[in-house]
């Protein structure tokens, strides 16, 4: 329980891994995506990097995984950065209640996706990204700026993921196409498509994934660097979507259940973030219905009651 001690985080990060063990494997590892399909459905790694700059880590936390859906909270910051405020006349900013790549909401709101999440949100998003830039250009400031975040120059986008993803993605082909027919997006679909599928197949271990979210759980700025990365009223907004919208249609459940912001991909990582504590990262590639990790899930919900970590009281 938490009380007034000082936590022991490595040895609360080391008790979760040793408890779900037993599990490991559990969910449906993702497979629209064939290169994700390849994945050891065992694997299973968690870190969690403080404010302060310590780093507590168990399992394959060292290990890179694809980041996917992760990869929207980057490029919205970066979006942002250069549109400001403008970004939300293409996108909006209400949970979506729907799946990650729902196409029917789309037509009902005139080709506006719901939110940067979701992927036509974040597809709206990559294409404002690619502004100014050519589909190379784009991806390598994506590149860079993650680097940048997590004050790693080990960061590479895993080809063959992008390349899998490029050769079998007909859905984001559709929602593209749709919101381009809408004005939403400018660009070419096969330029902004190309770009959104090399942010997502971005290859992070949980290390340099919480590290490069620690901005987000510091107002900000990069505690450990003193980089100012946005304002603090954009980390907190950028949070408040995570919360509302980081899990798709099971939003809600991760708010009730960790009530920390928190963003998934389908390669089974969470970005997870503590304000004022810390960020932490967990992988393992089986899925709940929802396409959310479930074991990632369940791990920040064992954090969450250790620690006493929430956005929702002390
Ligand atoms: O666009 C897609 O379908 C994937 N590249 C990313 C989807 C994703 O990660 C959804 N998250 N749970």
């Amino acid at each position: 329980m938490p009380g007034t001690e000082p936590l022991d985080l490595q040895a609360i990060v080391d008790d979760i891994h040793r408890e779900l063990a037993p599990r490991l494997g559990e969910g449906k590892v993702a497979d629209y995506i064939p290169q994700l399909a390849r994945i050891d459905p065992k694997r299973f790694g968690m870190a969690v990097v403080t404010v302060d700059g310590q780093v507590f880590q168990a399992g394959d936390a060292g290990l890179p995984f694809s980041i996917q859906s992760i990869s929207k909270v980057f490029t919205l910051t970066l979006a942002l950065g250069k549109h400001g405020e403008n970004i939300w006349k293409r996108v909006g900013r209400e949970p979506s209640g729907s799946a990650f790549n729902s196409i029917v909401q789309l037509e009902h709101e005139h080709g506006i996706p719901r939110n940067p999440f979701i992927n036509a949100g974040a597809i709206a998003v990559t294409d404002r990204v690619l502004a100014g830039h050519t589909p190379r250009e784009a991806i390598g400031e994506i590149v860079r700026f993650v680097r940048y975040l997590a004050n790693d120059e080990d960061i590479l986008i895993d080809a063959e993921v992008a390349r899998s993803e490029e050769a079998t993605g007909y859905r984001n082909f559709a929602l593209a196409n749709f919101m381009r027919a809408f004005g939403t997006i400018d660009h070419p679909v096969d330029h902004v498509l190309g770009v959104y599928f090399h942010q997502c197949a971005l290859a992070m271990t949980c290390i340099q994934l919480a590290r490069a979210g620690l901005y987000l759980a510091a107002s900000g700025s990069d505690p450990l660097t003193g980089h100012s990365v946005v304002s603090r009223q954009r980390a907190r907004r950028i949070n408040a979507l995570m919360l509302t919208c980081g899990h798709y249609d099971g939003s809600g459940d991760f708010a009730f259940r960790v009530g920390l912001p928190g963003k998934s991909g389908v390669g089974g990582g969470i970005l997870c973030v503590a304000p004022g504590k810390a960020a932490i990262a967990v992988w393992s590639p089986g899925l709940n219905q929802n396409g959310n990790s479930l074991l990632g899930s369940l791990a920040l919900e064992m954090l969450a009651n250790r620690t006493g970590w929430s956005v929702f009281g002390a």
